[in-house]
C-alpha cells in the first residue's frame, strides 16, 4: 500500500494546529476524509440533489440510483448475500438500538437472556440494560481477562438455551483487541441464539466477510471508515430481518396503510425499507459508497498489514520511554492498531492536551467503555489509534516528545 500517495488524498493532513502540521491518531473515534468521499458528497449536493424512491423526475431517480448503488457496493464490500441485507442506519449505535428494540418489542421477554461482555462499548450494553428493564429479560456479561482478552469459556458458559442473542464487538475500541467471533457465533447457533457483532472497530480496519464468519447481526459506522457522520449499517440475514419487527415507523417503510373500522391497518414495506422510517441520509449514504470504493481500491488486507506494522513499530519504539505504561494484551498477534496507555504524573485528558500542544491528536476519557476501565482499575486512559494515513515518522515524534518529557 502507498501510504504517502494515499496522504495526498486527505486535506487535512495539511492543517496545522498551533502553528505544527497535524499528527492525527484518534482514528477510532472518527477517521479523516479523503478528497474522494469529499467531492462525492459535494457532487451529489451540487448535481443530483433529490427526494429518494418517490419521485419520477431525473433528479430524484439519480438521487435514486446513487443512494442504491451505494447500498450494492456496501453489501459487496462486507460480503453480504443480497444488498436487501444492508439496511442504511446513522451509525453503530442506532443499529444496535435498532436490533434491540426491534427483537425486544416481539421476541424477548422474562425467562430470556441476552449476553453481552464487559469489554463492550456503551452502544452495545444501554441498549440492552434499557431493554431488559421493559421487558424483564436477564442481561448477562461475559468477563475479560486482566489484559483486556475476552475469557472465551466464560462467555461461552453463558451461553444456554435459555440465550435469544449474544453480543459481542468484533475488535475493542479501547484495547484494539480482536475477538473471534466466528468461534463465539458457531456456539450461539449451537444454542439456538443469535448473534450480533458490533463492527465499528473491524469493517474499517480489516476484511469482514458475513458470510464467511457466519454473522445474524453486524453494525458499523461510516465516519470510523473514511464516510461522513449520520451514516452506518446494520447488516442482517435475510431470513431474520424478515421476521423481525421494525423499529421506527413513518413513511418509506410501509407497503400499506388502509383505514376502515377506526384503524389503520398497515403492511410492511419489503427489505431493505422496512427499517428505514423516513428520508434517509442520501448523500452520507453516497458519501460511504465513496468511502467503500476507496477502501476497496486500497484493499483491506493491505490496510490491515499496515496498521499491524504500525502498531508493531510504535509499542517497539515505546519500549524507549519509561513515562508511560500501556494497557492491554502484550501479544500483539491478539490486537489491532489501537494504543491505549498511561502517562506517568498526567491525567489522561492533561496528556492528550500536552500532546495537542505539539500538534497531535489522542484520545482521553474512558471511550464509552467504563466497565472495561473499571476492570483495568482504571479512571480513563489515553489512546493512540492509526490508520491508513499514519507513518513511521509520525510514530517517532510520538516518541519523541514523550523522550522530551522524560527530562
Ligand atoms: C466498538 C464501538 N462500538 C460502537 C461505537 C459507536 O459508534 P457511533 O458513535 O458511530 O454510533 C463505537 C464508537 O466509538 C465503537 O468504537
Amino acid at each position: 500500500m502507498n501510504t504517502q500517495a494515499a496522504r495526498q488524498d486527505f486535506p487535512i493532513l495539511n492543517r496545522k494546529i498551533n502553528g505544527i502540521p497535524l499528527i492525527y491518531f484518534d482514528n477510532a473515534a472518527t477517521t479523516q476524509k479523503p478528497r474522494q468521499v469529499i467531492d462525492a458528497i459535494v457532487d451529489y449536493y451540487t448535481n443530483h440533489n433529490g427526494n429518494v424512491h418517490r419521485g419520477v423526475h431525473t433528479l430524484s431517480t439519480e438521487a435514486t440510483d446513487l443512494y442504491e448503488s451505494a447500498r450494492e457496493d456496501t453489501a459487496k464490500f462486507i460480503n453480504a448475500k443480497s444488498p436487501s441485507e444492508v439496511v442504511f442506519v446513522r451509525g453503530t449505535t442506532e443499529a444496535i438500538n435498532l436490533v434491540a428494540y426491534s427483537l425486544g418489542c416481539s421476541n424477548l421477554g422474562r425467562g430470556d437472556e441476552v449476553l453481552v461482555s464487559l469489554m463492550e462499548h456503551h452502544s452495545n450494553i444501554v441498549p440492552w440494560e434499557i431493554l431488559s428493564k421493559c421487558k424483564g429479560f436477564t442481561l448477562k456479561y461475559a468477563k475479560v481477562h486482566d489484559d483486556g482478552t475476552l475469557d472465551y469459556e466464560d462467555f461461552e458458559s453463558k451461553i444456554t438455551a435459555k440465550t435469544r442473542i449474544a453480543c459481542l464487538s468484533h475488535v475493542s475500541n479501547v484495547t484494539g483487541v480482536i475477538n473471534d467471533v466466528k468461534r463465539i457465533g458457531k456456539v450461539a447457533h449451537e444454542n439456538g441464539a443469535l448473534m450480533l457483532v458490533d463492527g465499528a472497530q473491524s469493517v474499517p480496519h480489516m476484511r469482514v466477510d458475513v458470510q464467511d464468519l457466519d454473522m445474524d447481526f453486524l453494525a458499523f459506522s461510516g465516519h470510523k471508515m473514511l464516510g461522513p457522520t449520520g451514516i452506518g449499517v446494520l447488516y442482517g440475514k435475510k431470513a431474520i430481518l424478515q421476521k423481525l419487527s421494525p423499529f421506527q415507523g413513518g413513511g418509506e417503510m410501509i407497503k400499506e396503510v388502509s383505514y376502515g373500522q377506526e384503524r389503520c391497518s398497515i403492511t410492511w414495506n419489503e427489505l431493505p425499507y422496512k427499517f428505514e422510517a423516513g428520508t434517509p441520509n442520501i448523500a452520507g449514504a453516497v458519501g460511504l459508497g465513496a468511502a467503500v470504493k476507496y477502501l476497496s481500491d486500497l484493499g483491506m488486507d493491505n490496510v490491515f498489514a499496515h496498521e499491524k506494522e504500525l502498531t508493531k513499530y510504535a509499542v517497539e519504539r515505546l519500549k524507549e520511554c519509561n513515562n508511560i505504561t500501556l494497557y492491554g494484551p502484550r501479544d500483539l498477534s491478539k490486537k489491532c492498531g489501537i494504543i491505549p496507555f498511561g502517562l506517568k504524573g498526567f491525567s489522561s485528558h492533561e496528556t492528550a492536551a500536552l500532546f495537542n500542544e505539539y500538534g497531535i491528536a489522542i484520545r482521553s476519557g474512558y471511550h464509552c467503555a467504563q466497565p472495561l476501565h473499571q476492570l483495568f482499575k482504571l479512571e480513563s486512559s489515553a489512546r493512540a489509534s492509526f490508520y491508513i494515513y499514519n507513518i513511521p515518522s509520525e510514530v517517532d515524534r510520538f516518541v519523541e516528545i514523550l523522550k522530551e518529557l522524560e527530562g
